[in-house]
């Protein structure tokens, strides 16, 4: 008799359903997205979706390449998040989705047989003007994730325990350094400095994430003459920026106006900053 136990109630271990013997439970085995809509429609849709097979592949979750064979079909995935986005109803959603390797006995090498399983969610995103009018603090926490942080991958303790000791000191989000003192990114959001009319946010490699943010603050920085450089910053650097922000699908471009306990400028959100949530919002509407 092979046992199990889910909470305080015991059984069969045949009889536990496939959520609970998940390789995304076990491992964290499977890769995810998070998408945003405004005013009804799903923004940069197109990139999400190629970042998610991207994800996918470099995990070996085959996807399906023509029309025969097998593999996750990235085309009915896209048909999914459109039909529940579409039922949902909701004009300013956040759509999260996810798929994991499949259900299975707990063995780390993955056998062949598993079917991926497929887990969406949609929900409303909550107004929180404050955020981009007055701005946010942020803490410091070391990178200690691991070094494929390009897939959006479902491992995310590193992040969680990042952001737990954002919030405990009072934060909104917690920026990565690695070991050599440069900055990463937050730990659910792209970050970037202002100095000058220069523009600086970390290159895209292995350490980070290729946020979808990024790419479209990047457009619109080019749009309102600003130069990009990429190339990663010290902490130290980011103390004396005139202006600093941070990038993510949920709430696009949020103000920093306090970096690790140091006030950054006059401590409200920066002309800079304002002028590129403008141009953003031409992407948006
Ligand atoms: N996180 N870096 C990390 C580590 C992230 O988790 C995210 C987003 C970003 C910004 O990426 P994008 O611009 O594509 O949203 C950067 C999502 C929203 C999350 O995990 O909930």
């Amino acid at each position: 008799m092979q046992i199990a136990m889910i909470n305080d109630k015991m059984m069969e271990l045949s009889e536990v359903g496939p959520e609970y013997m998940d390789r995304g439970t076990f491992f964290g085995d499977g890769v995810y997205e998070v998408l945003r809509s405004y005013n009804g429609r799903i923004f940069a849709f197109d990139e999400h979706i190629e970042r998610f097979a991207n994800s996918l592949e470099a995990i070996e979750i085959p996807v399906l390449s023509g029309v025969e064979g097998t593999g996750v079909d990235i085309k009915q995935i896209r048909a999914k998040v459109q039909t529940c986005f579409d039922k949902a109803g909701i004009a300013d959603a956040k759509i999260y989705f996810h798929i994991t390797r499949g259900s299975g006995p707990r063995d780390h090498s993955p056998g062949k047989d598993l079917k991926p399983n497929f887990f969406l969610t949609i929900s409303e995103l909550k107004q929180e003007p404050k955020l981009k009018t007055e701005g946010v603090s942020v803490s410091i926490y070391p990178d200690i994730r691991w070094k494929r942080c390009d897939i959006k991958s479902l491992n995310l303790l590193a992040n969680v325990m990042a952001k737990s000791d954002a919030t405990k000191k009072g934060c909104w989000e917690a920026i990565f350094y690695d070991d050599n003192g440069l900055i990463t990114e937050g730990s659910s959001s792209a970050f970037f400095a202002i100095t000058g009319d220069k523009l600086q946010t970390s290159e895209l490699s292995t350490h980070i994430l290729p946020s979808i943010t990024r790419k479209f603050v990047i457009r619109a920085a080019r749009n309102i003459g600003l130069k990009i450089v990429e190339e990663s910053l010290t902490a130290v650097q980011a103390r004396t920026a005139a202006e600093l922000f941070l990038g993510v699908t949920t709430r696009d471009i949020i103000p920093v106006v306090r970096f690790d306990g140091q006030l950054i400028a006059n401590g409200s959100p920066g002309r800079w900053t304002k002028a590129l949530n403008e141009e953003f919002r031409k992407f948006t509407a």
